[in-house]
């Protein structure tokens, strides 16, 4: 307990409903990793990732439905996700950190969402891809 889960914490489920629910939700994960896929700032950390993206696409669909607050649908189907543990294989630093948010705030600034949504929406992820470095600063 105690700071393994601070980041995890789930906010108002109207979050999941002000994003636009499901559909909404996919397409930023879409985004994110077509970013991810074709972007020189991300290459790095694109080779840490299998070579077919499309189970990676679902998992962080899965995972962020439960986490702005809409259907736990990560914890349904694995149980608790401890990302912070999955991410343990990876040794990810301040690069690699900033390559995943450069990416996520990438997807966020070209979506629909309400930029008040998309302004707090980069905070939380900042904080928690901070949360999964194992790497020192
Ligand atoms: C900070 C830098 C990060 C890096 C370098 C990174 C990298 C990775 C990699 C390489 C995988 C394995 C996927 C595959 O093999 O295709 C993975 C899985 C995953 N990541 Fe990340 N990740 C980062 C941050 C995050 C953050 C902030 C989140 C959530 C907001 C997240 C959510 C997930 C989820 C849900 C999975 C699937 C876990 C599973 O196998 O069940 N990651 N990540």
């Amino acid at each position: 307990m105690g700071l393994q889960f601070t980041p995890m914490t789930t906010p108002e489920p109207s979050l999941y409903n002000a994003l636009g629910g499901e559909s909404s939700l996919r397409a930023l994960v879409d985004r994110f990793y077509d970013i991810m896929d074709t972007a020189p700032e991300a290459a790095h950390i694109r080779t840490f990732h299998a070579k077919n993206l499309k189970q990676s696409r679902e998992k962080l669909y899965l995972f962020l439905s439960g986490w702005v607050g809409g259907p736990p649908l990560y914890a349904e189907r694995y149980g608790h996700p401890r990302l912070r543990q999955r991410h343990f294989f990876f040794s990810i630093g301040p690069q690699e950190r900033d390559e995943w948010l450069w990416c996520m705030n990438k997807a966020l600034d070209e979506s629909p969402i309400a930029p008040d949504l998309v302004q707090s929406l980069k905070v939380r992820f900042s904080t928690f891809a901070d949360f999964m470095r194992n790497q020192e600063e």
